[in-house]
């Protein structure tokens, strides 16, 4: 119902590489598939391109200027994390998304780059490249300003758990530990990403080379992880907190799909 075979049609109105792009993108690598929501039948809903869905328990975040991560994808960070599986400011690729990063590292450097040139048009990243320096350095203020944190449990378990890794200090942060404060599992609206990452951590395959994260699913019950997320949310961000926390834990440790490492 919802297959029209056609040929890629090149648009006028852009360049070579934007085209070429557009091309990698939309049909080899089929990023939609994935990053765009799907109506009831499976369809993908085309009037919502790239605006974000859930995939096999893993939210893929839009590709849209609605974006929740507080740096932009400039061109820059896209060309890192789509070819290398690692960014700057965004962390790694995890779940479904390290295997498509593990292909594009194979693509011809001018093909990386076409494609870099398509994904960057559909956010515009670049005309907001100028807040990158206060979004680093709002959220390392915030970490170095949080006082609270062990006020509360899901503090004390990040200062136990998380900390030792993920501290960052100004003037930068260190791309070896991604800093939760700019990480886009900590602003989506859905926290499947966040919990499976703690549940699961990062293996060296699917991370940036010879760095892996451990996994918490262990060690931790389901209300442990449930207030670090917790804590996480509410001192990082603005956004509203995560309704049932623990209960999205439970559910995604029973869909058993995460191995231990
Ligand atoms: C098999 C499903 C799948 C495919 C295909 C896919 N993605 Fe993803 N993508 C994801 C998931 C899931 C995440 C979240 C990964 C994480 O949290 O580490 C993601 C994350 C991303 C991110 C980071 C977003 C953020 O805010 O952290 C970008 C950028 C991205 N994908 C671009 C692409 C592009 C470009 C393509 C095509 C070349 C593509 N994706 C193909 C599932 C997919
Ligand atoms: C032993 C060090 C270590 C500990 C402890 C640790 N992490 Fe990580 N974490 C990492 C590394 C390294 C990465 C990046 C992995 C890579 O690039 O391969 C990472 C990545 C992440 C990411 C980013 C995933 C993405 O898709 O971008 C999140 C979120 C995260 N960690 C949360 C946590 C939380 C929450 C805790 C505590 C429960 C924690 N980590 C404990 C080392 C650690």
């Amino acid at each position: 119902m919802f297959f029209d075979p056609e040929r890629f049609e090149p648009r006028d109105d852009r360049s070579p590489a934007w085209n070429r792009g557009a091309y990698i993108a939309e049909g080899l690598s089929h990023c939609s598939s994935c990053h765009t929501p799907r109506g009831p039948l499976g369809e993908e809903l085309t009037n919502r391109l790239y605006q974000g869905a859930s995939v096999d328990g893993w939210f893929a975040p839009a590709m849209t200027a609605a974006n929740p991560a507080p740096v932009p994808w400039t061109s820059a960070e896209l060309h890192d994390y789509l070819n290398t599986g690692a960014s700057h400011y965004h962390g790694t690729a995890a779940g479904p998304m390290a295997p498509v990063t593990q292909g594009l590292g194979a693509l011809s450097a001018k093909d990386q780059q076409a494609l870099v040139t398509y994904v960057e048009s559909i956010g515009d990243g670049d005309a907001r490249a100028a807040h990158t320096a206060s979004a680093v350095s709002s959220a390392l203020d915030v970490d170095a300003q949080d006082r609270s944190r062990m006020a509360s449990a899901g503090g004390r378990l990040f200062v136990a758990a998380c900390a030792s890794c993920h501290y960052n200090r100004a003037p930068d942060v260190n791309p070896n530990r991604p800093e939760l404060g700019l990480n886009s599992a900590v602003f989506l609206d859905d926290p499947s990403n966040l919990i499976r990452v703690i549940l699961y951590g990062i293996n060296a395959k699917d991370g940036a080379a010879g760095i892996v994260m451990p996994g918490f699913a262990r060690g931790l019950t389901d209300d442990d992880v449930a207030s670090i997320a917790g804590y996480l949310r509410s001192t990082r961000t603005t956004k509203a907190p995560w309704p049932d926390l623990a209960k999205q834990v439970a559910a995604i440790r029973a869909a058993g799909t995460g191995e231990i490492r």
